[in-house]
């Protein structure tokens, strides 16, 4: 049993974003806040009980993004519905701890770019101080103190700190705190402290910022940058030449060249091309998804193989930017044929792919023709 518990508080409206749906489930580059924020809890190093609070609407939404997102703890993630105020969600969060739980975290899915280490570090300063534990970061601005328009004072900004989440806690005093709240606080450390606690500060994180308005989400975007949506992967495959098979090489078919050995038409090229393309989307390998064993792949053309890995890409949500591909072989010359090749599986991937060749300088089973060897890179981006 986990004796850290984290609650995501998720449940709210976001109507300063004023975005289609609750801003939990509004996207970064192309991840829900929910999942990104998961993202952050699920990285971090004590093992912890996680409980999402969802707006009731959106429960189901929020299992799904939650099992997600927990992937191998998944057993260790369950969804509860919010409350009116955020104060409510936490309260439902808090009933839906384990008794096991000793250091309870609160944390704003809405500071969607949290790194996981202040997770560890919150957990950590209270385990060691046995007290509330809040994040913080000097104030930079100059604070004014006014009223009606006008200047009253300048406040000393050296004695002031704005503050993050998570906010850590032992979790008995925090639900004797909620017990006894009468009033709405504006964070959890404000009901913990009014009920005689002790609350400290460690050191907050910039990336910790809270997205609240559509200036927040272009941050949040800018920050993670275009590479957060983009990917690549590389593919390899050999076969060894059969001179009883006709050759089929980058989807087309060569008449006088030795062919390749293999389960389907030992198509080297399509092969390597989907091996990249899975390995650039993490959906696993060719040999994975299409088994030896499944009589539709049987003698089956690289065409085939390269449209079941198109559609497995594009139903994943991307979208392929380019492939290059180069064979690595004593033959075929590719020669005349490589803008015919390039034509081909363009048109086959639905994006530019370059085609090159080279030899391996004797070396090697490429440099004995004993067989040919294929690599390809690919780039994703999400659709
Ligand atoms: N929250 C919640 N339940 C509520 C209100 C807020 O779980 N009844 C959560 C939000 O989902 C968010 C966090 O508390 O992760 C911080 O609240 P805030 O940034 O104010 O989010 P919203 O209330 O959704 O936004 P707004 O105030 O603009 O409507
Ligand atoms: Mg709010």
């Amino acid at each position: 049993m986990a004796h850290v518990g984290i609650i995501v508080v998720a449940a709210g409206s976001g109507t300063r974003l004023g975005a289609d749906a609750p801003k939990a489930f509004v996207e970064v580059r192309g991840v829900t806040i929910l999942e990104r924020a998961l993202a952050g809890v699920f990285g971090s190093v004590e093992p912890a009980q996680v409980v999402v609070v969802a707006p009731a609407s959106h429960l189901a939404a929020a299992k799904s993004i939650s099992t997600r997102a927990a992937g191998a703890a998944s057993g260790s993630i369950s969804v509860v519905a919010g409350g009116v105020t955020r104060q409510d969600s936490v309260a439902n969060g808090l009933a839906a701890l384990d008794e096991s739980v000793r250091v309870a975290l609160v944390h704003d899915a809405a500071r969607a770019l949290t790194p996981s280490v202040l997770f560890d570090r919150v957990v950590r300063a209270v385990e060691s101080t046995g007290n509330g534990v809040i994040p913080s970061l000097l104030v930079s601005d100059t604070i004014k103190r006014v009223a009606g328009g006008t200047v009253l004072e300048t406040v000393d900004r050296s004695a002031l700190v704005h503050v993050q989440t998570p906010q850590g806690f032992p979790r008995q005093q925090l639900v004797a705190a909620y017990a006894v709240a009468e009033q709405e606080f504006t964070d959890d450390a404000a009901l913990f402290a009014a009920a005689g606690n002790r609350v400290e500060i460690v050191e907050g994180e910039a990336r910790a910022f809270k997205i609240t308005t559509p200036w927040d989400l272009a941050r949040a975007e800018n920050v993670l940058g275009i590479t957060s949506s983009i990917r690549t992967g590389v593919g390899i495959d050999v076969h060894a030449y059969d001179a009883a098979e006709p050759l089929w090489l980058g989807g087309l078919y060569w008449p006088d060249e030795v062919g390749l050995s293999g389960h389907s038409d030992g198509d080297a090229m399509c092969h390597a091309i989907c091996d990249a393309l899975l390995s650039a989307t993490g959906l696993g390998d060719i040999g994975g998804r299409f088994g030896t064993d499944d009589p539709r792949f049987a003698g089956a053309h690289g065409d085939v193989f390269l449209r079941e890995t198109i559609a497995l890409v594009e139903g994943a949500g991307w979208t392929v930017g380019n492939v290059a591909v180069q064979l690595v072989a004593k033959h075929p010359r590719l020669g005349g044929r490589r803008t015919e090749l390039e034509r081909r599986l363009t048109g086959l991937v639905g994006a530019p792919v370059s085609v090159s060749a080279t030899t391996s300088d004797g070396l090697g089973f490429t440099g004995r023709a004993e067989g040919v060897s294929v690599i390809a890179t690919a780039l994703v981006q999400r659709a």
